[in-house]
C-alpha cells in the first residue's frame, strides 16, 4: 500500500489527524491494533477546552457536540466545610465543554466512514522503517493474517502511551522525563443524575474525590486510591461512602445521591514527555510523546492541539514543499506540553492527600489563595480553561 501519510493509532489523537489532513487534501491510512468497538467504548476523558471545541467545530466535527455536550463556566474548588466557585468566563473570557471522549471518538468515527477514510482494526506485528528517508514505511500482519506493508511520505505515531513509535527514535536522539505518583483514581460511571452542575475538585485528608459528568443522567466521579489497587476490593457502598465524606455530603445542605454504578476501574496516574516529537520523517502526537495525571483534564487536549499543529504543517510540506512549519512541530507543541505537564502536575500536589502534615498545611494555603486571589484564580482558569493552540 502507498499514502502521504502513514498513521498509527486510531484513538483520538490519529482518528483527528486523519480528518484535518482530508480537509487539507492529503491522503493517509490509519493503523490500529485493536478492534473498532474496543476503541470506541475506552471510558476516559470528559473536558474539553474551548480551543479544542474550536477545532473540532472548524473541522466540521461540532453538529452532535453543540447538541449534546455541557458548556460550564467553571469548576467548584474544596476543602471540609468551604466550597467555592471558579468562574472561568468571568476569568478568562472561555469556558470549557463536558462531552466524552467516547463521544468525540464516535463523531470521528462518524465522519471518517462518510469519507471513506481507509483504517486497518486489529492489526498485530507494526514495525516502522527507513524513517529518516524519503520513503518510510509500516509494516504489520492484518486482521486476517496477511503480511503487508504501507509505504509514506510520512510516519505520525499516535499509538498511546504504549505503541512503538516512541521507541523508534533512535537512543542517542530521544531523551525522557517522568515522574509516577503514590496514588491513583479509582473511578465509576453511574446511572444517576450529577449532585453538581459543574465540577467539583474536592480535597480531603482522606484523599482526593472528584465529581464529574456524562449527561444529565450519568454521573462520573473519581477518588484518590493507593496504587495497586484493585477495583473489585471497593464494593459499590463503600465507594458512595467515600465520596459522600470527601465531597461534603451534608454540608451546608449539599447532598450527593447515589445510583447504580456500571463500570468501575483504576487508573495510575504518572507525567512522562519524550522529547524531540520528530524526527526525519517520524512525527509523534499525543500519549506517543507525553501522559500527564488526569487531575488537570489536559491529556485529551493536549493530542487534539498537537494534531491542530501538525496537519497544517504536513499539509505544507507535502503538498507545497515547505518545511518550515514541519521543522517547527517539535518545539512549538512542547512549549505547550511542557505548560500542562506542569499545570497537571501542580493540580495533583496540590488536591492529593500525601500524609504528611506539612504537606497539608501548605495545600490548604494554596488552596486559599487561588480561591480568593484573583491573581491566583486566574491562573488556575487559564490554564485549566486552555491556552490557545500554538501557545
Ligand atoms: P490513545 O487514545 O491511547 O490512542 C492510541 C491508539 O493507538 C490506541 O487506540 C491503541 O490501541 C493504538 N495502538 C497502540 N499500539 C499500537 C500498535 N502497535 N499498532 C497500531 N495501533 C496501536 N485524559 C483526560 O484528560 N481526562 C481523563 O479523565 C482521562 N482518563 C483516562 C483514563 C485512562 C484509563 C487512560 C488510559 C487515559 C485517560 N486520559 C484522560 C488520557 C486521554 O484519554 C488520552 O490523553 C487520550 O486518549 C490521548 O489520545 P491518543 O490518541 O494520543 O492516544
Ligand atoms: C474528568 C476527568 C478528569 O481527569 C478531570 O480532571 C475532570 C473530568 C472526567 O472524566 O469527567
Amino acid at each position: 500500500m502507498r499514502t502521504q501519510v502513514a498513521i498509527i493509532g486510531a484513538g483520538p489523537a490519529g482518528m483527528l489527524l486523519a480528518h484535518l489532513l482530508a480537509a487539507e487534501g492529503v491522503e493517509s491510512i490509519v493503523l490500529e491494533i485493536r478492534s473498532q468497538a474496543y476503541v470506541a467504548g475506552r471510558i476516559r476523558a470528559g473536558i474539553l477546552e474551548q480551543s479544542t471545541v474550536d477545532l473540532l467545530r472548524s473541522a466540521g466535527l461540532g453538529e452532535r457536540l453543540d447538541r449534546e455536550a455541557f458548556e460550564h463556566r467553571g469548576i467548584y474548588l474544596q476543602w471540609p466545610d468551604e466550597r467555592h466557585h471558579l468562574d472561568f468566563v468571568e476569568l478568562t473570557g472561555r469556558s470549557v465543554f463536558v462531552y466524552g471522549q467516547t463521544q468525540v471518538q464516535k463523531d470521528l468515527v462518524a465522519a471518517r466512514e462518510a469519507a471513506g477514510q481507509e483504517v486497518h482494526y486489529e492489526i498485530s506485528d507494526t514495525v516502522l522503517h527507513d524513517l529518516e528517508s524519503d520513503e518510510p514505511s509500516v509494516t504489520f500482519t492484518d486482521s486476517s493474517g496477511v503480511a503487508q506493508r504501507v509505504t509514506a511520505s510520512v510516519v505520525v505515531g499516535c499509538d498511546g502511551s504504549f505503541g512503538p513509535s516512541r521507541a523508534a527514535l533512535p537512543d542517542g536522539v530521544r531523551r525522557s522525563w517522568e515522574k509516577t505518583y503514590p496514588h491513583s483514581w479509582l473511578g465509576i460511571l453511574a446511572d444517576v443524575a450529577p449532585s453538581t452542575d459543574e465540577l467539583i475538585y474536592a480535597w480531603h485528608p482522606d484523599g482526593f474525590a472528584l465529581h464529574s459528568m456524562r449527561s444529565s443522567t450519568v454521573s462520573r466521579l473519581y477518588l484518590q486510591v493507593p496504587n495497586g489497587t484493585d477495583a473489585q476490593t471497593w464494593s459499590d457502598d463503600r465507594i458512595w461512602e467515600s465520596l459522600a465524606t470527601r465531597l461534603g455530603h451534608g454540608e451546608g445542605g449539599w447532598k450527593l445521591t447515589p445510583g447504580p454504578i456500571t463500570e468501575k476501574s483504576v487508573l495510575p496516574m504518572r507525567s512522562f514527555v519524550q522529547t524531540p516529537m520528530r524526527h526525519g520523517r517520524l512525527f509523534l502526537a499525543g500519549d506517543s510523546a507525553h501522559i500527564v495525571p488526569p487531575t488537570g483534564a489536559k491529556g485529551l487536549n493536549l493530542a487534539v492541539a498537537d494534531v491542530g499543529l501538525l496537519a497544517p504543517a504536513l499539509a505544507a510540506l507535502l503538498l507545497g514543499g515547505d518545511s518550515r512549519l514541519a521543522d517547527a512541530y517539535s518545539e512549538t507543541a512542547l512549549r505547550r506540553v511542557w505548560r500542562c505537564t506542569h499545570f497537571s502536575w501542580w493540580m495533583t500536589t496540590m488536591l492529593h492527600a500525601t500524609g504528611d502534615p506539612f504537606d497539608e498545611q501548605l495545600q490548604l494555603s494554596q488552596l486559599r489563595w487561588v480561591t480568593s486571589s484573583e491573581a491566583g484564580a486566574t491562573g488556575l482558569a487559564e490554564n485549566y480553561a486552555g491556552l490557545p493552540i500554538g501557545f
